[in-house]
């Protein structure tokens, strides 16, 4: 059987997702069942960038599957230093581990140790370009709390230019009926215009706005991001973006009572911590929903029997 990748959100049919969040939540509900589900299978964790959930969660993902864990946290202790190629890191890897999961700050590096290695690859980050399994774990969290994934709307606020998790969720989004967007930024920050080519050819109805306060009211989701510090070229222009939105209490007085506050975490100051205490907000579930998740990919790209647990 062919190897099966996680590159991009785009990676797995509709029926494929609707499928891993339905076994999302046979985990959440019966974890029991699946603690010894990889009893002998190795993942490597494979991370050329800072992470504390990702690699966190697809680690403790595995270790409640029964399987077993290793890698690294940093580029600056693998033989990247040395000026090895990620082909190569793949291509032993593969001799290693059962499975891999690689971010790089290189947009395309997943995909490239995905050509050359044996085993399945997941994508936990490349550059600024894709992080589809924080957006498995965003729409597991929207489906459970929403009921569905059609007929709502998101506002997504913040860094819309490099935020890698805001760009694989409007791709994993457009394929659900009647979602509409509305994308708050800075110009500076604006999503990136292939995003909107993309909306304008499939018909998908979009606003851009400056200001959070005119569009709160509408929102059923509100996604808030950091402004990616890592990815600008000069500290001033990071400086005076950085604190552009701050979600705090009072803002969400307009807000609707039953709309949802995510974030993919790390926050810096967008979200003000008197908002933690709101029902709304939602982000640190999002990181249990995150590990179940995993949890359930790490499954399937395995070729888990689940029918024999
Ligand atoms: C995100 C990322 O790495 O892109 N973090 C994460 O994996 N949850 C978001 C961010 O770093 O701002």
């Amino acid at each position: 059987m062919q190897k099966r990748d996680l590159l991009t959100p785009l990676d797995f049919s509709k029926e494929e997702l609707d499928e891993l969040f339905d076994r999302a939540d046979d985990i959440r509900l019966h974890p029991e069942k699946y603690a010894h589900a990889c009893e002998g299978k190795k993942m490597a964790t494979c991370f050329f960038e800072p992470s504390t959930r990702t690699r966190l969660s697809h680690e403790t993902a595995m270790l409640n599957l029964g399987g077993k864990v290793m890698g690294f946290p940093s580029g600056n202790v693998s033989s990247a230093t040395k000026g090895e190629t990620v082909a190569d890191t793949a291509r032993v890897i593969s001799c290693f581990a059962d499975i891999m999961v690689i971010r790089h700050p290189k947009e395309g590096a997943a995909a490239v140790a995905a050509h050359y290695a044996s085993i399945p690859v997941i994508n936990a980050g490349d550059g600024g370009h894709q992080h589809p399994t924080q957006t498995l774990t965003d729409l597991l969290t929207i489906r459970t709390l929403r009921g569905s994934l059609d007929n709502f709307t998101i506002g997504l606020c913040g860094d819309l230019k490099f935020g890698r998790t805001v760009h694989s969720l409007i791709n994993a989004l457009v394929r659900y009926q009647n979602v509409k967007f509305i994308f708050i930024s800075p110009s500076e920050l604006r999503v990136p215009d292939y995003i909107t080519d993309m909306l304008n050819d499939r018909g998908i109805p979009y606003k851009e706005c400056i200001r959070l306060e005119d569009v709160i009211p509408e929102l059923n989701i509100l996604y808030m991001t950091r402004v990616q510090k890592e990815r600008f070229f000069n500290e001033e222009d990071y400086v005076r973006l950085k604190d552009f939105y701050v979600l705090n209490r009072a803002k969400l007085r307009a807000a609707k009572p039953d709309m949802y506050i995510l974030h993919p975490l790390p926050r810096v100051n967008e979200i003000a911590a008197d908002v933690d205490d709101d029902p709304r907000a939602a982000y640190f579930k999002q990181v249990q929903f995150g590990v179940y998740v995993r949890e359930a990919l790490i499954l399937k790209l395995l070729n888990i029997d689940t029918e024999a647990l």
